[in-house]
C-alpha cells in the first residue's frame, strides 16, 4: 500500500497519460494527523522519538536475534558535508526525510535511497560561529503532507511534502542575539513546537508553538525570567524571579529549550527539558545565589496555551552546565506494586530519573555513572546533595570534577524497551577542570562565549573520556548490564520487538546487540565515526534500519575521533537483511606533518593558546585536535601556515564556514595561535598521534 504512495509523482503522470482522469494523488505523510501521530504507523517512523512517548522502541520484527548476523548494508547516500549528522530520518508513505548539517533537507526514496527533492535553506554561513556545537540538525516533522524544519539561523519552516518547496516561512527567534536552532520540531494537536540554542551566547530561552497550517504564533514560554523592572509573561515567571540575584537578565540567562520534548496526550501535557545558565557559573550570573528556576529543569506544560503545571529542577543553581535537555522517555512502570505513569531522563548531571508525569513528584533518582558533583538526589526533596566546595571553582585549586561539561549523556537518545523494561542510555563520562574566570566580562558578540571559565592550557592535559552502552533498570535503578566503548562519543540507540538494540560506536563501527543480555550479535564497519540516531521501518515485507554516520557535533570540540578516519563525508547508510549495497569507502588516515620552526617562548604560546580558547576552540577543537569534521590545523600544510592572515583575518576562507576575525583580533593576535597550533603540531610530529590525545 504505501509503496505505491512513493511513486506517487510518477505515477500520477502515467495515469494521466493511460486513464485520461488523474488518479488521486496523494502527497508523502498526507495521512499524518493527531490521530496517526498518537497511535503511531506500525512500520512507518513518523516523528522524532518514533512516538509521543519518545520510546524508540520499534514493534518490528522482521529482523530479530536470530538474523541479524545477515544484516548488510541496502543503500546508502552521501550527504554533501563533513559537518555533523545527528539527525533521525522520518519514513512516511515510502518517503525518508532526513536532514544534515546547515539545515539542508532530502526526501528520499525509503527503498532505493533515489533523490525525490531536496530543501538548502541558505543559512548564513557566519551562523556557524554562534554554533556551541556544530551547524547540526537533529531532524524534521512531518504533518498532514508537510515535512517542518527549523534552521541553524532560526527559522521555522513548512515545506510541501511532495516538492520540498517552502509554504509558509517564520523568524522564531532574535537576530541580534546568539541565538541557534539545531533540535527536531515536534507537533502536537495541529501546533509546531520549537525551541532553541545558545546559552553561551548569551540568550533567554524559550519554546514557541506556531500554527502548523499558517505559521502563525500560538503561545511562547521563556524558561528563565526576564528584565526585573518590567512585568514577568506569567505567574510562573513572577515565581521564578525571586530565584534570580544581580542583572542575570542581561546575559539572557540561559535555559535554552534545545532539544528533548515528550507528550501525553491522556494527561494533555507537554514535557520539555530545559538547559544550562549563562554564563555556567552561578556566582557570575546571580551572585548571590539562588535555585535559578527554570535552569537544567523539566517542564510540564499545557500544550493548548503552555501554561506550566508542575516543573522539577534536576540541577538547582547549575554551575557546571548540566543542562536537563537531555532525551525524555514516557513509560507506564509497575513500581512497588503500583502501576506508575513515568517520565524517565538521564541528564548531564549522571542521575536517572523517574518522575510521576501527572505531578512531577520525584519517584527515584540514582547515579547511572561515575558522579562527583553529588553523593545522592534527597528523596523527600527532590534536591541534590552536592558535595563540598563543588561551587568553588578555583583558578589555583581546579576542582577535576564528573561529569564535565559534556555530561553523562548528551543529546544522543535513549530507548526504552517495554519487553526487558530496559532503558538503553548512550552513556559517557569525562572529567573538566572547571575554573571561574575572574575577569569575566559578558560580551554579546555573537559567537563570543559567555561561559566565565578559563580554558587555559592545562585543558591540554584532560584526561581521556569513557564510553558505555548501558541497560538501566528504571525500577529497581540498577545497571542490567553494560558494554564498555573504545569512545566516549557514541551514537543513539534504537530497541526493537527482535531483542535488539542498535547503536552506532565512536571507533566507527554500526552494532546489533541483544536487548535482554547485552550481547554483541553483529558490527559493520562504516568507513567513517558514528553518531547518529538509528531508525527502522519497514517496506514490501523488508525491515530496514536506518543511520546517519559522520563526524561533528560537540566531538569537534573535544576531539573524539577515534575511529582515525578524517575528512570523510558523512553519510546515511540502510541496512536490510541480506542488503545488496557496498559500503563506500573509508578515506586513509593521514601522514604525521613535517615539523616546522615556531616561536617556543612560554609566554608567547600561552598568549596564543588562551586566544585560541577563546576564538577557535569551538569548531577546531581543544588543544587544536579536531574532531575531524572540520580542518585539523596542527596538519595544515605549510602554504596554508602562511596564509593565516588571509583566512582568519580577511576571511578567505569564509564560504567554507570559516568565519573573519579582523574585528575581534590583532594580526600579532593571530600570529600568537599560529605559533600555539604550530607548537601543538610539534607534539604530533614528535610521539604518535595517539599518545597524544588529551
Ligand atoms: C565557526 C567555526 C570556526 C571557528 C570559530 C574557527 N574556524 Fe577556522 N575553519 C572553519 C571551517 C569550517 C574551515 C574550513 C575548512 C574545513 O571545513 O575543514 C576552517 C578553516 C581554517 C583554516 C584552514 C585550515 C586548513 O588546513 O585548510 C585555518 C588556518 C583556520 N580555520 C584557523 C582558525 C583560527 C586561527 C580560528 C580562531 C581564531 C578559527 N579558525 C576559528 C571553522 C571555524
Amino acid at each position: 500500500m504505501s509503496a505505491m504512495r512513493i511513486w506517487g509523482i510518477a505515477l500520477l503522470a502515467a495515469s494521466v497519460v493511460a486513464t485520461g482522469a488523474p488518479a488521486q494523488f496523494r502527497p508523502p505523510g498526507w495521512f499524518v494527523d493527531d490521530g496517526a501521530l498518537r497511535k503511531g504507523h506500525k512500520g512507518e517512523w513518523l516523528t522524532h522519538g518514533l512516538d509521543y512517548a519518545e520510546t524508540r522502541y520499534s514493534p518490528l520484527d522482521l529482523i530479530t536475534a536470530a538474523n541479524v548476523k545477515q544484516l548488510s548494508l541496502a543503500w546508502s547516500f552521501d550527504m554533501e558535508t563533513r559537518r555533523g549528522l545527528e539527525a533521525t530520518p522520518l519514513v512516511s508513505d515510502g518517503v525518508m526525510f532526513v536532514s544534515s548539517a546547515w539545515s539542508v533537507v532530502y526526501a528520499l526514496d525509503a527503498k532505493t535511497g533515489d533523490l525525490i527533492w531536496k530543501y538548502d535553506p541558505h543559512v548564513d554561513r557566519n551562523y556557524g560561529r554562534r554554533a556551541c556545537c556544530d551547524v547540526v540538525n537533529r531532524g524534521v516533522a512531518i504533518y498532514r503532507a508537510r515535512v517542518y524544519v527549523a534552521t541553524l539561523d532560526g527559522y521555522l519552516i513548512a515545506l510541501d511534502s511532495a516538492t520540498g518547496k517552502p509554504v509558509w516561512q517564520t523568524p522564531t527567534v532574535d537576530h541580534k542575539r546568539g541565538y541557534t536552532i539545531t533540535g527536531a520540531p515536534r507537533i502536537v494537536k495541529g501546533k509546531v513546537l520549537i525551541g532553541n540554542g545558545g546559552a553561551e551566547m548569551g540568550v533567554r530561552g524559550y519554546i514557541t508553538a506556531y500554527n502548523a497550517d499558517t505559521g502563525e504564533l500560538a503561545w511562547r514560554v521563556y524558561t528563565v525570567p526576564g528584565d526585573p523592572s518590567k512585568p514577568q509573561e506569567s505567574p510562573a515567571l513572577e515565581k521564578a524571579l525571586k530565584t534570580w540575584t544581580g542583572k542575570f537578565w542581561e546575559a539572557g540567562g540561559g535555559g535554552t529549550v534545545w532539544d528533548s520534548m515528550a507528550f501525553d496526550p491522556r494527561l494533555d501535557l507537554l514535557y520539555v527539558g530545559t538547559g544550562n545558565g549563562s554564563p555556567w557559573m552561578e556566582s557570575l550570573r546571580s551572585p548571590e545565589g539562588g535555585d535559578n528556576l527554570f535552569l537544567s529543569s523539566i517542564l510540564a506544560l499545557k500544550p493548548d496555551t503552555g501554561e506550566l503545571v508542575w516543573y522539577y529542577q534536576t540541577t538547582p543553581g547549575d554551575s557546571w552546565d548540566y543542562t536537563a535537555t537531555q532525551h525524555m522517555i514516557l513509560a507506564d512502570l509497575t513500581i512497588g506494586g503500583r502501576v506508575r505513569k513515568v517520565l524517565m531522563q538521564a541528564p548531564k548531571n549522571g542521575f536517572f530519573y523517574v518522575l510521576d508525569r501527572a505531578t512531577g513528584e520525584l519517584i527515584s533518582a540514582k547515579a547511572y555513572a561515575d558522579v562527583g558533583w553529588a553523593t545522592g538526589v534527597d528523596q523527600k526533596t527532590g534536591r541534590p546533595i552536592e558535595a563540598p566546595g563543588v561551587r568553588s571553582q578555583s583558578p589555583l585549586m581546579p576542582m577535576m570534577q564528573k561529569p564535565g561539561p559534556l555530561g553523562a549523556h548528551n543529546w544522543q537518545p535513549m530507548s526504552f524497551h517495554p519487553g526487558t523494561g530496559l532503558v538503553y542510555i548512550p552513556a559517557r563520562m569525562d572529567a573538566f577542570p572547571y575554573m571561574k574566570d575572574p575577569k569575566f566580562v559578558f560580551s554579546l558578540v555573537p559567537g563570543v562565549w559567555n561561559y566565565g571559565q578559563i580554558a587555559s592550557p592545562t585543558n591540554d592535559q584532560l584526561p581521556p573520556g569513557s564510553g558505555e552502552l548501558l541497560a538501566w533498570d528504571p525500577v529497581k535503578q540498577e545497571a542490567r548490564w553494560r558494554v564498555p566503548l573504545e569512545a566516549d562519543w557514541n551514537g543513539g540507540t534504537l530497541a526493537t520487538a527482535g531483542n535488539l538494540v542498535f547503536e552506532g560506536a565512536g571507533d566507527g563501527r554500526f552494532v546489533a546487540y541483544s536487548a535482554d543480555r547485552g550481547e554483541k550479535l553483529w558490527e559493520s564497519p562504516t568507513g567513517v565515526g558514528v553518531i547518529g540516531s538509528p531508525m527502522t521501518y519497514t517496506l514490501a515485507g523488508h525491515q530496514y534500519v536506518a543511520v546517519l554516520a559522520g563526524w561533528g557535533g560537540a566531538a569537534s570540540l573535544f576531539g573524539e575521533n577515534r575511529s582515525g578516519k578524517y575528512g570523510v563525508p558523512g553519510r546515511l547508510l540502510v541496512y536490510a537483511l541480506d542488503g545488496k549495497g557496498k559500503t563506500p569507502p573509508a578515506v586513509a588516515s593521514r601522514a604525521v606533518p613535517a615539523a616546522l620552526d615556531y616561536n617556543k617562548d612560554l609566554a608567547y604560546l600561552q598568549k596564543g593558546s588562551a586566544l585560541y580558547a577563546a576564538h577557535c576552540v569551538m569548531c577546531h577543537g581543544i588543544a587544536a585536535i579536531s574532531g575531524g569534521s572540520i580542518a585539523d590545523l596542527r596538519y595544515s600544510n605549510e602554504s596554508t601556515l602562511k596564509m593565516y592572515p588571509k583566512i582568519v583575518l580577511e576571511g578567505a576562507y569564509q564560504p567554507m564556514g570559516m568565519p573573519p576575525f579582523g574585528d575581534r583580533l590583532k594580526p600579532d593576535e593571530v600570529e600568537a595561535i599560529r605559533n600555539y597550533v604550530l607548537d601543538r603540531r610539534a607534539a604530533i610530529t614528535k610521539t604518535s598521534e595517539k599518545s597524544n590525545r588529551r
